[in-house]
Parts: C-alpha cells; sequence; structure tokens
C-alpha cells in the first residue's frame, strides 16, 4: 500500500478529505486496502440492513452482514435489539445468513443454549452436570448498535459513531412525509458490478456524468444542471434538483409533502457506501453499495412507494 493510501485511511470519522483532488489509482485498486476500509470505515458508520416490514411482529429475527460481520437483529415488543451472531460458548452462529423467523428465545443450535431478547443466557441443557461455578451471567450476548429512522433500520459496530437521526442529518429533515403507513416496499434487488465499491459511488455522488451518459434518460428527469442545488454534510451529500414541469404532468405527487419536496428530488451521498433518493410521487429508496472484492460489488437495492401513487416499475 502506498503511503498516500494509508494516510487517507488514517481517521474513518472525518471523512472530508481534500476535496480539491482525486483519489489515486490504487485505492481503487490496492486488495489490501478492503480489510483496513472494513475495519476503519464500514465498521465505525451506520450500515442501512433493512426496514420494520421486514420484522413485523414482536419476536422476529432477522441477520444482516455488517462490514462483514453477520449481526442478529430481533423485535422485542417495540424495541429492536441486535447481537453479533456468534454464541459466546464455542462460537456458533445463532441464526443461519437469510433466515427469517419469529421465536420466543434464541436459541443456539449447536448446544441448545438459550438466550432471551436483552442477551442474557436463561438456560443450558444439563446445567447440573456442569462443574461448580458456572455462571448464566457470564455468557450474554455480545449488544450491536440498532437504531431505527421512519422504520429504516440501521446497524453500528461502533459505539462513537454519531445517534442514527444526526449521522443522516439533513435526511430526517427533508424527507418528513415521505413513509406513511401506506407506504411499503416496491422492490428488493440485488446484483453484483464488476467494479471497485468506490468507483459505483462516486458515480451515485457526482451528476456531471448524467447531461452526457444519461442524455435521454435520467437528465430530462432531473432538469438543467444549472438549477441543481448541492448541500455538503459530515456524513450526508444532498442533490436537490426541481422537477421539470413536463415530469409533473406525468406524474401523481403526495399531497401532503411540503412545497420542496413537492417541486424537485432528493439524491443523498451517504458515508461510506449508501445512496437515498426520494420523488415527489411518493418513491424512495436505497442503494447500498457492499464492497466483495477489490474490483467487484454488492448493489442491494430497496425501492418504496405509495400504492396508486407511485409507479409500481
Ligand atoms: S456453541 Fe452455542 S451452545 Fe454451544
Amino acid at each position: 500500500m502506498t503511503s498516500a493510501v494509508a494516510s487517507l485511511l488514517t481517521d474513518a470519522r472525518s471523512p472530508a478529505l481534500d476535496t480539491h483532488r482525486f483519489f489515486e489509482a490504487a485505492m481503487y485498486t490496492d486488495p489490501d486496502l478492503l480489510p483496513i476500509e472494513m475495519e476503519r470505515i464500514f465498521r465505525r458508520t451506520w450500515q442501512y440492513v433493512g426496514d420494520l416490514s421486514d420484522l413485523p411482529e414482536p419476536g422476529m429475527v432477522m441477520t444482516a452482514q455488517v462490514a462483514g460481520l453477520s449481526v442478529v437483529i430481533v423485535r422485542d415488543g417495540d424495541r429492536l435489539q441486535a447481537f453479533h451472531n456468534v454464541c459466546p460458548h464455542r462460537a456458533s452462529p445463532l441464526r443461519y445468513d437469510g433466515e427469517v423467523a419469529c421465536v420466543k428465545h434464541l436459541v443456539c443450535p449447536y448446544h441448545g443454549w438459550v438466550f432471551d431478547f436483552d442477551g442474557q443466557l436463561r438456560g443450558t441443557p444439563f446445567q447440573s452436570r456442569f462443574p461448580e461455578g458456572f455462571c448464566l451471567e457470564d455468557f450474554s450476548l455480545k449488544p450491536v448498535r440498532v437504531e431505527q429512522w421512519n422504520g429504516f433500520i440501521f446497524v453500528s459496530l461502533d459505539d462513537a459513531v454519531p445517534p442514527l437521526v444526526e449521522f443522516l442529518h439533513p435526511m430526517p429533515h427533508d424527507l418528513q412525509g415521505y413513509r406513511t403507513p401506506a407506504s411499503t416496499r416496491l422492490l428488493r434487488q440485488q446484483y453484483v458490478v464488476k467494479c471497485n465499491w468506490k468507483n459505483f459511488h462516486d458515480n451515485t455522488l457526482c451528476d456531471y456524468h448524467v447531461a452526457i451518459a444519461h442524455r435521454t434518460t435520467l437528465s430530462p428527469l432531473q432538469g438543467p444542471v444549472r438549477l441543481y442545488e448541492h448541500h455538503f454534510g459530515q456524513y450526508v451529500n444532498l442533490l436537490y434538483t426541481p422537477t421539470p414541469m413536463d415530469w409533473r404532468s406525468r406524474h401523481r405527487t403526495l399531497e401532503h409533502l411540503g412545497e420542496r419536496a413537492r417541486d424537485g428530488f432528493f439524491t443523498y451521498g451517504i458515508f461510506p457506501n449508501l445512496h437515498s433518493f426520494a420523488l415527489p410521487n411518493g418513491i424512495c429508496g436505497w442503494i447500498r453499495i457492499d464492497p466483495v472484492t477489490v474490483d467487484t460489488c454488492q448493489l442491494n437495492i430497496d425501492v418504496y412507494g405509495v400504492p396508486g401513487v407511485s409507479p409500481d416499475r
């Protein structure tokens, strides 16, 4: 790894780098970077993992991959709890990846230890045969931070990262009204793209190419570049583009939205690997860009809308 690459990674909590120069090529091609990015960037931020419709009932549990680690998320009444998906006995996964279920307890599949939704060990098979001194309190699950905003669930492996609503600023203010009880997930899609994850995120953050590369598709939707508004925050960048009249004549609008939301598209780049968008017709969503290898990333796309108002395709 070059010293320039190393110096750019020294403190991931301060993503403000020198915005007047580009990353050197090695930032996109150096295979040694990936584990460092996981440790110093992905494990120090909030990661979007889904929404409450994935856990509609108390007792429902799911898993998520967060910065290369498996996490268990359980709905405990109205609360969410999250833990590393590792049993403190002999490190078996508590839940299989991708599995969603409704449970009364978290039960390890290996030796059947039983944990409650606070992560406390409540029972072990054959405990009367254990050596003296065995204490249930010594074997709790390792908790992970989990918060939700507007029903969208985020997980963080870092205690120092700000609370979710603060981290997402100014999204919670801009997007009031987009998520109503009528709003539902319209699409969930995953696919692999052959490029470094930063290449893909660079592309979502930069609109310079839109009028050229997307001349007949996205460009008419976003209108003239001179009307674009950019706002740069610590963790979230906003691009606001007024909706062209042509678009307004062809789409319904969520009438209860504020004036600015009714008149424009919001697109956000969220540190380090999340993209979000919200349109006046109620379409909003997330694109999470997960690194797979140095030259491959997986896109995880969730799109939400209001049936009857938002287009369904
Ligand atoms: S590894 Fe989980 S109970 Fe033994």
